[in-house]
């Protein structure tokens, strides 16, 4: 199939109305989209990205209202979240309607629920005129796209449309948290932090404080964002013997000869950069990156679990 590059959330929408499949921008990352209650459509995602069968999709808004689609219904905690953070980089788990089709959450009896901020995301939802979920728009494994063309680079000819916008603000997924239960649990990190969440309702955990009979969420221990050269994550002053087919990122200087070096600013700027970092680095065959770590506070805390990831894979 051919894949058709556009700008026009109408054109990009109207792949969504007939059963198609469409990558569109958000603040965080590049989504792959189906109407959830299309099933064909549904699987269609499943397949382009290669993406196993058991991680469940999160499920995209345009407005606040549209939940009660989605969703049997809404605990006083998931409420108290969704007027602090929505719309934004925030997925809110909660127990799914049965209008749902269980492809489109792997089976679970629950849903991944998310209202983006990103302008361009929220009016193509508001065309689309239905719920869409939408996993990150690479294979399955490879770093998440925050541009379209990492989207092209991934999914030509395997979808039917890319909404082109900018690269993505965060440049790292949500922050996923399971609203079912009796306390909230934070599954993933992202930059709603956990601090964020708590000033919220104090009572929020992290997921290894918790312990589950299954794995809650299934995505987690799929391989995840990694780039074909392998990650090393270093201290600041970190020695090298050869900085031949290897490269840097960090907030540093990079104090050796690297074949490719990234120094950011700040960490938000490498947060924004990172999955991008890595494409380039496979594009340019670097064998070896160097992440340097950052304090596990904001937005440093999803970034840090990026690079462990990424490390592992
Ligand atoms: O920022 C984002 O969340 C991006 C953009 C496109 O919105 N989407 C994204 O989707 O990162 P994906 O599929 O790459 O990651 C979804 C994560 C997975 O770890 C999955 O297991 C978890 O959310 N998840 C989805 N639905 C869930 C559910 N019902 N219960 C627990 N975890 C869920
Ligand atoms: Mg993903």
């Amino acid at each position: 199939m051919q894949t058709v590059l556009t700008s026009n959330v109408n054109e990009a929408a109207e792949f969504i109305r007939r059963g198609g499949v469409v990558a569109f921008p958000t603040e965080t990352v590049y989504g792959l989209g189906a109407n959830v209650f299309d099933e064909a459509a549904v699987a269609k995602i499943f397949d382009a990205k290669k993406r196993p069968a058991d991680n469940p999709l999160i499920a995209h808004v345009a407005s606040v209202d549209q939940i009660a689609e989605l969703a049997k219904s809404i605990s006083p905690n998931a409420h108290l979240f969704i007027n602090a953070f929505f719309p934004g980089p925030l997925t809110v788990v909660l127990p799914r309607s049965e209008r749902v089709p269980l492809i489109a959450t792997a089976g679970l009896d629950t849903i991944g629920v998310r209202m983006p901020r990103y302008l361009l995301a929220n009016e193509f939802l508001s065309a689309c005129g239905v719920p869409v979920v939408a996993p990150s728009a690479n294979l399955s494994g490879r770093p998440s796209p925050t541009t379209w063309q990492a989207v092209l680079e991934d999914l030509d000819r395997r979808i039917d449309c890319i909404l082109q916008g900018d690269p993505t603000e965060i440049g790292l997924e949500s922050t996923v948290v399971d609203c079912t239960g009796d306390v909230p649990v934070l599954l993933r990190q992202g930059a709603v932090s956990l601090a964020e969440l708590q000033s919220v309702v104090p009572e929020t955990i992290e997921y290894k404080q918790v312990r589950y009979d299954s794995p809650r969420s299934p995505g987690l221990k799929h391989r995840h964002y990694s780039p074909a050269a392998t990650v090393v994550i270093t201290d600041p002053k970190f020695e090298i013997s050869d900085g031949r087919s290897s490269a840097f990122i960090g907030i540093g200087k990079a104090e050796y000869p690297f074949e490719f070096a990234r120094e950011c600013a700040s960490v938000g700027e490498y947060a924004h950069s990172v999955f991008e970092f890595f494409r380039e680095c496979d594009r340019m065959g670097i064998r070896t990156i160097y992440c340097e770590s950052v304090p596990e506070t904001g937005i440093g805390a999803a970034l840090m679990d990026r690079l462990r990831r990424a490390a592992e894979g």
